[in-house]
């Protein structure tokens, strides 16, 4: 036997631990090969040390390279900045790769299979937000300025063309909005046809203003294959792309860096279910098959993936937001039953 990766886990807040436990459980029944080091951040870790983001948390990762992570929650408007932001700027992790694949059947589309590939660092999350002071009302303007770097735009442009190569993807789209924000999407728009160009004859490629993109993915998703897009605009068109194969509660999300990696899912901590066991463990079970093939065990990712697609086809034991009645618990056992069939 191999000596097991060491991986941080951070089971998160609202549902976090709860799906975590499940997909931690799953991945023994698979037999992975994970030695785990639990460390908090999020509204847990203030609770705990009194800091969103502890330094211990930070260590763990910096030493293991790989994270699982459960949802965060982020204060609205005001307090602590997201947990989730500031870990993908303290390691780099400028690619966010989230799947939308069809698994389950009879819904809206068949045969969806979408990569999206978010810059996760720059445009409009750098956090350069000021207000200006009118008059008495110094709130009276807010600004949030989008930073779009050439490197930014390449490297990310670049990641999603060598995934097309290896995965045997046919094309991939430049989602922009070149024609009004001119400088800061005009240089994405760049860099991506100049990326694209180097690719050509290889891998197909387009641009779509991400408007027209919104449109084109409810109406014709089967049109798309691999999507790279500044990150606001991929913040948003994933969490639609999750809707058009089941929901939110089935999609998995992986944020790369250069040499490290932090594996989630797309969701957040559902606080109008928490603590009621009821929460779909699919995405982070997903996760953690993202985080298998990334250290090279894809056959089991593969396998995982097979036994949670069965299990979800079948409907019998499902969770609610797909249309069953399942607890968290049940669900699992279901996936761990099929997987050892
Ligand atoms: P949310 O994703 O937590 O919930 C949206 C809706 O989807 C809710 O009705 C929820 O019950 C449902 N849902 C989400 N995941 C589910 C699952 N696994 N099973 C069944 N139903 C599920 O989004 P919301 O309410 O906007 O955010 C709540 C908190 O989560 C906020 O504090 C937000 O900042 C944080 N958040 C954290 C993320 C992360 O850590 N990666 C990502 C998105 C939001």
């Amino acid at each position: 036997m191999s000596t097991p990766r060491e991986v941080t886990l951070i089971p998160g807040d609202g549902i976090g631990p709860a799906i975590t436990d499940a997909t931690l459980r799953l991945l023994d029944a698979a037999g992975a090969e994970f030695r785990w080091d639990r460390q908090l951040a999020g509204m847990a870790a203030v609770t705990d040390h009194g800091d969103p983001l502890p330094e211990a948390t930070l260590d763990s990762i910096r030493r293991t390279k790989l994270a699982l992570k459960g949802p965060l929650e982020t204060p609205v408007g005001k307090g602590f900045r997201s947990i989730n932001v500031a870990l993908r700027k303290e390691f780099d992790l400028y690619a966010n790769l989230r799947p939308a694949k069809t698994v389950l059947t009879n819904t809206r589309f068949e045969n969806v299979d979408i990569i999206l590939v978010r810059e996760n660092t720059e445009g409009l999350y750098v956090g350069a937000e000021s207000y200006i002071k009118v008059g008495n009302d110094p709130q009276a303007v807010a600004q949030s300025v989008a930073v779009i770097t050439r490197g930014g735009a390449e490297r990310i442009v670049r990641y999603a063309f060598e995934y097309a190569l290896k995965h045997g993807r046919k094309r991939v789209t430049v989602v922009h909005k070149a024609n009004i924000l001119k400088y800061s999407q005009g240089l994405f728009l760049e860099m991506g046809r100049k990326v694209a160009a180097e690719y050509a004859g290889r891998i197909a490629s387009d641009d779509k203003i991400v408007d027209a993109c919104a449109m084109e993915l409810v109406m014709k998703p089967e049109k798309y294959d691999v999507i790279v897009t500044t990150n606001l605009f991929g913040d948003i068109l994933s969490d639609l792309t999750s809707g058009l194969v089941g929901g939110l509660g089935l999609t998995p999300g992986a944020n790369i860096g250069y040499d490290c990696g932090i594996f989630e899912a797309v969701h957040g901590t559902a606080p109008d279910i928490a603590g009621k066991g009821i929460a779909n463990p699919t995405a982070v079970m997903l996760a953690a098959c993202q985080l298998l093939d990334h250290v090279g065990d894809v056959p089991r990712a593969d396998r995982i993936r097979a036994a949670i697609g069965a299990t979800l086809r079948e409907r019998k034991v499902v969770t609610g937001d797909v249309g069953g009645t399942a607890t968290t618990d049940q669900y699992t056992d279901a996936v761990i039953a099929r997987l050892k069939s």
